[in-house]
Parts: C-alpha cells; sequence; structure tokens
C-alpha cells in the first residue's frame, strides 16, 4: 500500500512573506494526516523549518551537490541537508536542469548521494509543450525516468511528474493525463516492484484541482509550488489527498 505524499516547493520564497506559515498550516490542519507531508524550502530555512514545524511535517532541500564534500564552494551536500533536518531532497527539477544544465546523469547521481545520506530523493521529470504537441511526451518522460533513476528499491524514492508547460502557469494537466503518464512510468520502472513506487504530480495543483488528480489509481500525491506558499491552501490539498 502506498501512502500519499503530498510536498510543498517554495522555491526562492523566504520567511519574509510567509512568517506566519507554520501556525497558519498548524490552524488549518486540525488533526494530524494519514498521508506523509514534507516542505521543500531554501537551504537557509532547513533549520527553522525543522525545529519549527510539527511532528507529520517533514523537511527537504530543493537540490543537493553530486559532491559528498571538497572544494566545491557555494554546494550543499546530502549529507548537510540530512544533519539540518531534511528527510526529503528534490533533485533534477526542471528548473534547476533549464537554470543551471543539470542532465539526467547529474541528477542521478544527485539521488545517489541522497540515498547514501538517508535522504529520500523526489526525482523530477516532464516533458516541454512542444515535446507533448510533437506526440513524444512518452518517450521523453521514460528515457529521462530511466536515466535519472539510482539502483534502489522502488520503495526508497519518489518521482514526480511535472509537465512542464504546466509548472507555474495556470495550466494543469487533466486527470486523465497525469493518470497516463503515471501509468506509464511505473510501468517502465525497472524492477518487478514498481506497486511500491510513489509518483506525484506537480504541475500548478491547487485546492480547485487537487480532488480530481489525487483520485487517479497511479497518481500518489502531489508537488506543490506556488499553492504551498499559502498555509490554507496547502491544508486543503493536504485533506484531498487519499
Ligand atoms: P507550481 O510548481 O505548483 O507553482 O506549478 C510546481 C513545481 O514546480 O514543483
Amino acid at each position: 500500500m502506498r501512502r500519499a505524499l503530498i510536498a510543498g516547493n517554495w522555491k526562492l520564497h523566504g520567511l519574509q512573506e510567509n512568517q506566519s506559515w507554520i501556525p497558519a498550516l498548524e490552524t488549518a490542519v486540525t488533526t494530524p494526516p494519514s498521508n506523509d507531508v514534507a516542505v521543500c524550502v531554501p537551504a537557509t530555512l532547513i533549520t527553522t523549518m525543522a525545529q519549527t514545524a510539527p511532528d507529520w511535517l517533514s523537511v527537504g532541500g530543493q537540490d543537493c551537490s553530486v559532491h559528498e564534500k571538497g572544494a566545491h564552494t557555494g554546494e550543499i551536500s546530502a549529507r548537510m541537508l540530512a544533519d539540518a533536518g531534511c528527510s526529503y531532497v528534490i533533485v533534477g527539477h526542471s528548473e534547476r536542469r533549464a537554470d543551471h544544465g543539470e542532465t539526467d546523469a547529474v541528477v542521478k547521481a544527485k539521488a545517489e548521494r541522497a540515498l547514501e545520506a538517508g535522504l529520500t530523493p523526489i526525482i523530477c521529470l516532464g516533458e516541454s509543450l512542444g515535446e507533448r504537441d510533437a506526440g513524444n511526451a512518452e518517450d521523453v518522460c521514460r528515457d529521462q525516468l530511466l536515466a535519472s533513476i539510482p539502483e534502489a528499491p522502488a520503495a526508497k524514492v519518489v518521482i514526480a511528474y511535472e509537465p512542464i508547460w504546466a509548472i507555474g502557469t495556470g495550466r494543469t494537466a487533466t486527470a486523465q493525463q497525469a493518470q497516463d503518464m503515471h501509468e506509464i512510468l511505473r510501468q517502465a520502472w525497472p524492477g518487478d516492484d514498481h506497486d511500491a513506487l510513489r509518483l506525484l504530480y506537480g504541475g500548478s495543483v491547487k485546492p480547485a484541482n487537487a480532488a480530481e488528480l489525487l483520485a487517479q489509481r497511479d497518481i500518489d500525491g502531489a508537488l506543490v509550488g506556488g499553492a504551498s506558499l499559502d498555509a490554507e491552501s496547502f491544508a486543503s490539498i493536504i485533506a484531498s489527498a487519499k
């Protein structure tokens, strides 16, 4: 049985705009959720978040280094994230693939470092609008999956399918489009333990569309960007998880 995971991704948003986020979330979520919940925050906020979050809220990073340690100025290792209080780390988000030229091989190496540090990597993938319009979405996503995943049991990783055209655009994949891709990705998982693989959908998830997306057979949770910044919206999405 897969436990749903609702993970927030604050991206480059800090506590200035979110000072009352934890109290507001605790007010909105009155009983501890039966599914897993995490919030992936900028690195400078991890310790504060980990110290102030309620027990049911895990903390994650948004990226980690391919290196464990050494002369790599500006990098943060997976082990450092774990030491600071993280349980998860996002790797291979399309914004990092685009802004920092991260390849599937880099994403795979980051996921490996995450596992070695005891973190659960949330490995992101997804097609561009051009790739979807050309009818290549399935092949693109399957190839990204196979090239980005570490050798590990399915239960140790999380995959987030995030069509690039749906991220931050207000345009969501339909529940059927997302379900179809999730089913393809589950079948493409190279082990016979694919039933244990948690597949999140991400891309303009909000209170209004979360329940329908999360009701799909192969959608095991959501990676939530913009709507996670608002505690009430995030709480509503948490409540929509099966
Ligand atoms: P969005 O972002 O919910 O704002 O579309 C999702 C993500 O990029 O993880």
